[in-house]
């Protein structure tokens, strides 16, 4: 039964989960999230500077609160797992570093999990495989549609061209006056509201690509703004009809990506698929289309690290490890993260772009 601690520091919530895992599942035996929120809030967005120097006050306590609760000795620790990317560079060093001094200190094997693979992974949390579906990410720093053949074989599919869905809720907040991050509270003043009383524009939605666009339903808000009398009144309509544009653009595209791929399975995570709304949207869609949803619990849509403990876990069964000079990198892709031969020549193909052909063969090889 192989322990798995997990560090999650890439943007503003500090995270630490332990997990037993065997050839039949896993269990989580301990989740600590330590929010920055209250301290970003004031400024309506995350700061980095303040993000990483809270990182490393609280990371410490919170390894010991986890070990605590999962009722274990440090010694008793088989993998230690963190993210590496995509997030800030700054937030990310801290738990990927001290990920790291543990795995020296303890002599076990280090995993380097992308951010986005354990959002992926979320919503089979616990089971021991992942079945052949669409995944739909939806979070404050990223949008995306792709092909999951199994654990470590992904194919990008679609991806925001500007704002990330979440991004999209916490900037049409800050317009409306609502507090940071937006989501929740856009989500809650639209309950009383017509989501037809606006209409606003649905991105992309008719493109036959899987791409999403979301700078236009923005603007579209802003725009609207000035032709209100009393925007008081009108904040649950805006918000309403905003939602409800932001759910229809996301819900369309998953559909016909299914149906393109042939597939009917739908696996929903990050921050935007605590949405209430929203899931009962796509459940209704899904149940009209005979398609399974998979979702995630709601403490496992936003950020924490029991989705990385998960997917370090996978990645350590699959045979793999980083070494300990492993960078961070805040733009990592999600397919140079794959490790299997299938996705091979995707991962050329996106990282050359990037980082040019030795460096990416560097990385897939190293
Ligand atoms: O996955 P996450 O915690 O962080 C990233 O990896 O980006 O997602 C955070 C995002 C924020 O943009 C937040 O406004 C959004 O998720 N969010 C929501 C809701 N709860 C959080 N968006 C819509 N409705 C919600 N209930
Ligand atoms: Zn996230």
């Amino acid at each position: 039964m192989p322990i798995v601690l997990a560090i999650e520091s890439s943007c503003d919530e500090t995270a630490v989960a332990v997990l037993s895992g065997n050839e039949g599942g896993c269990e989580l035996l301990a989740s600590e999230i330590s929010s920055q929120i209250a301290l970003h809030a004031p400024h309506g967005g995350v700061v980095p500077e303040i993000a990483s120097r809270s990182h490393s006050q609280v990371l410490r306590l919170l390894i010991e609160q986890a070990l605590q609760q999962a009722r274990i000795d440090v010694k008793q620790v088989d993998v230690i797992a963190a993210t590496a990317g995509p997030g800030l560079a700054s937030s990310l060093l801290v738990g990927h570093t001290a990920a790291k001094a543990m795995a020296v200190a303890l002599g076990k094997p280090f995993v380097a999990v992308n951010h986005l693979e354990g959002h992926l992974l979320s919503p089979f949390l616990g089971t021991a495989s992942i079945p052949p579906h669409i995944a739909l990410i939806i979070s404050g720093g990223h949008t995306m549609l792709l092909h999951v053949a199994g654990p470590g074989r992904y194919r990008k599919i679609g991806s925001t061209r500007d704002d990330a869905a979440g991004e999209a809720f916490d900037k049409v907040a800050k317009m409306l006056g609502l507090p940071y991050p937006g989501g929740p509270h856009v989500e809650r003043m639209a309950r009383g509201g017509n989501p037809k009383a606006f209409s606003f524009p649905r991105g992309l939605v008719h493109e036959p690509h899987a791409d999403f666009s979301f700078s236009g339903l923005k603007t579209s808000v802003l725009y609207t703004l000035p032709k209100i009398d009393d925007l008081a009144s009108a904040l649950p309509d805006l918000c309403a009809s905003f939602q409800e544009a932001v759910i229809d653009v996301l819900l369309q595209k998953s559909l016909r990506c299914l149906r393109e791929n042939g597939l009917t399975h739908l696996a929903l995570s990050g921050g935007v698929s605590m949405n209430g709304t929203l899931r009962a949207a796509f459940q209704k869609a899904c149940d009209k289309y005979k398609i399974t949803l998979s979702l995630s619990p709601p403490s496992l849509c936003t950020d924490n690290a029991a989705m990385i403990a998960f997917a370090g876990w996978i990645r350590h069964r699959m045979g793999h490890s980083d070494p300990l000079d492993a960078p961070v990198d805040p733009n990592l892709p999600m397919l140079s993260h794959t490790w299997n031969t299938s996705s091979f020549t995707s991962v050329c193909i996106t990282s050359r772009r990037k980082f040019g052909v030795a460096f990416a063969c560097q990385r897939i090889f190293r």
